[in-house]
């Protein structure tokens, strides 16, 4: 979603506004604006705004020289209401240009508001629902800003994350959340505000975080946070736990190589201080599930989207596999708009990387207002899911900035294979089975090392199938979330088309697509169901089909094959799709694509 950057204190601004905003382009990246309290006299006085179609390095070309101030904030887009262009880019300004705010988030009363104030004499420039908030808080009676915002706020339905200036108040700058992140920056003398600590680490790693209906008055040498209804609130900032440098690209030439090549440190993390060879099991501090109310559940039921949803399937075979336990996942934006029957005998597991994905974040607020236990599987601590859910575990695998997420899917499916195991042995799984998977865990991160070697071989690999217009990709229990994991990273960033399948349902109709323009990539553990992945395999060769197999040894029907070292078979879903996220890099590359930011995409989509 879009990045939201405000800074106030002694520096000049503009250079820390678009320095933030660069670290931000991840998250949307269609448009961007900039807004400061102009320190000069004349033209040069009062707000002084930038934006621009296309993304960051392009607004840069349009900040002018003088563009002097130590009071600002900006923003980077994914257009939700209106195109991409100069005038729908944030910042928004009011008629008489004295307000300027920068919006992450829908306004779902939006057009009623704009009927309203456009009825009374207000001219609009933009077709964005943010532009109703400049007007509106501009024409509040109130006197102070604070006051000003909190009148419009009252007016609006949806979800926002805002930051404000006034002229008439160019000492401060007021930020406000409902449903989309918002954090401050504590510094010396001087205070930041963000929609992500990306934007923050270099210059602090003391962060407020504001819950939904918090505001925050930002001035150079003080905060202060409070309700939208005004009372005060004391939120006392945290340290966030990842270093400016591991936002940087660390001499590779995308952040998607980058966090692909870190998955075996990555993984080091998650699996760090939760092992405990004494009862085979593992430590999962911040549970918050005692062994009597594990025992107690009768289901798990998981959900996510995308790519976290992926794993949650993952971990739901993991999970019924070791803890027996019937376990299933569910995308997390359709669970919430089932008016799903609520079970306080089944344990609800939110999956999110960012922890903000608003889908995820209703159904668990929607799981809450039932009276269900919800727990997290989510990567960015102090997150709003993560802030909501009962306790859960967090996946460690470091700043995730690529669109397209790797590690952190690698990650949450050890994290799950960590909540299997650790539910497994309150229950019923054996000392030995224990011991077993803790064997194979610790095996993981060398395993992923030499798939890592393996790079070239998949890169050639790769050249060839980027001419493919479309992929099947199957899988058959174990392997088809790995299926449809692989087939989302091919999709979204190198555009080609593709489509994933159980293998035991091609028959039953998508058989009908295979030919030589269309390779299917089957994946095949070497576990109970290799004799039937393989009778796949024949299926596909009788029709012409291409076929890229993915297994412990060479398949012989199949035209190429990448091995990948064999774990135990509950674990090797986790390595299965290493050298697929390599496969959808290379084909990217191969076809140009531009890897960190796909077209239409954004990082963390806080919006419905
Ligand atoms: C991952 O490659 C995708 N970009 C996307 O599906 C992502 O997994 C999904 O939006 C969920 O995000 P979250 O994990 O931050 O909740």
């Amino acid at each position: 979603m879009c990045g939201i950057v405000g800074y106030i204190g002694q520096r000049e601004v503009a250079p820390l506004l678009l320095e933030g905003l660069q670290r931000l382009e991840y998250r949307g990246y269609d448009s961007a604006g900039i807004a400061i309290h102009g320190s000069g006299t004349g033209k040069n006085a009062g707000l002084r705004t930038a934006k621009t179609k296309g993304r960051v390095r392009d607004l840069e070309e349009r900040v002018p020289e003088r563009f002097a101030g130590t009071t600002g904030i900006a923003h980077t887009r994914w257009a939700t209401h209106g195109a991409p262009n100069d005038v729908n880019a944030h910042p928004h300004l009011d008629a008489d240009e004295k307000v300027a705010v920068v919006h992450n988030g829908i306004i779902d009363n939006a057009a009623e508001l704009r009927a309203k104030l456009t009825a009374d004499g207000v001219t609009f420039v933009s077709e964005t629902d943010t532009e109703v908030l400049s007007h509106l808080i501009s024409r509040a009676q109130a006197e102070h800003l604070e006051a000003k915002v909190q009148e419009a706020l009252r007016m609006v339905e949806g979800t926002y994350g805002i930051a404000v200036l006034h002229s008439d108040f160019p000492d401060r700058i007021v930020v406000a959340r409902n449903g989309s992140p918002v954090v401050l920056g504590i510094g010396e003398h001087e205070m930041f505000v963000a929609s992500d600590v990306a934007a923050l680490v270099s210059h602090t790693r003391q962060v407020v975080t504001l819950d939904d209906g918090e505001m925050a008055t930002i001035k150079a040498d003080d905060y202060r946070t409070y309700t939208t209804e005004g009372s005060r609130t004391s939120t006392s900032p945290e340290t966030v736990e990842w270093a400016a440098e591991s936002y940087d690209m660390g001499g590779h030439d995308t952040y998607m190589h980058k966090e692909i090549a870190e998955q075996a440190d990555a993984v080091d993390r998650v699996l760090r201080g939760r092992i405990d060879e004494r009862f085979a099991t593992v430590h999962l501090g911040g549970l918050n599930l005692d062994a009597r109310e594990a025992r107690s559940m009768r289901r798990v039921k998981i959900l996510g989207c995308g790519s976290a949803y992926h794993a949650g399937m993952i971990g739901a075979q993991m999970i019924e596999e070791l803890a027996r336990v019937p376990a299933d996942a569910e995308p997390a934006s359709e669970f919430r708009y089932r008016n799903a029957v609520v079970d306080p005998d089944t344990l609800y597991i939110a999956v999110s990387q960012s922890g903000e994905t608003y889908d995820t974040l209703a159904a668990v607020q929607e799981l809450k207002r039932k009276g269900a236990r919800v727990l997290g599987v989510v990567n960015v601590v102090g997150s709003a899911i993560a802030r909501e859910t009962d306790g859960g575990v967090y996946v460690h695998a470091g700043p995730e900035v690529c669109v397209v997420s790797t590690k952190c899917f690698t990650n949450t499916a050890v994290a799950f294979a960590l909540l299997a195991l650790h539910l497994g042995r309150i229950r019923d799984l054996s000392v030995a089975d224990g011991k077993r998977i803790i064997e194979g865990l610790k095996r993981l991160p060398e395993q992923i090392d030499e798939i890592m070697r393996a790079e070239d071989d998949i890169k050639k690999l790769a050249e060839d199938y980027a001419r493919a217009k479309s992929m099947m990709f199957v899988g058959r229990v174990r392997g088809y979330p790995v299926a449809r994991e692989a087939s989302l990273k091919l999709k979204e960033v190198s555009y080609i088309h593709a489509e994933a399948y159980p293998a035991s349902e091609l028959k039953h109709g998508p058989l009908a697509l295979i030919e030589p323009a269309v390779p299917t990539v089957a994946i095949l553990p070497d576990d109970e169901l290799l004799d039937k992945n393989r009778a796949t395999l024949e299926e596909i060769k009788a029709r012409s089909g291409k076929i890229l197999a993915v297994a412990h040894q060479e398949q012989e029907k199949a035209d190429h094959t990448i091995v990948v070292p064999r774990n135990e078979v509950e674990l090797d879903p986790v390595l299965m799709g290493i050298p697929l996220q390599l496969l959808a890099y290379h084909t990217a590359l191969a076809l140009g694509r531009d890897i960190d930011k796909p077209r239409n995409l954004a990082k963390s989509v806080t919006v419905e």
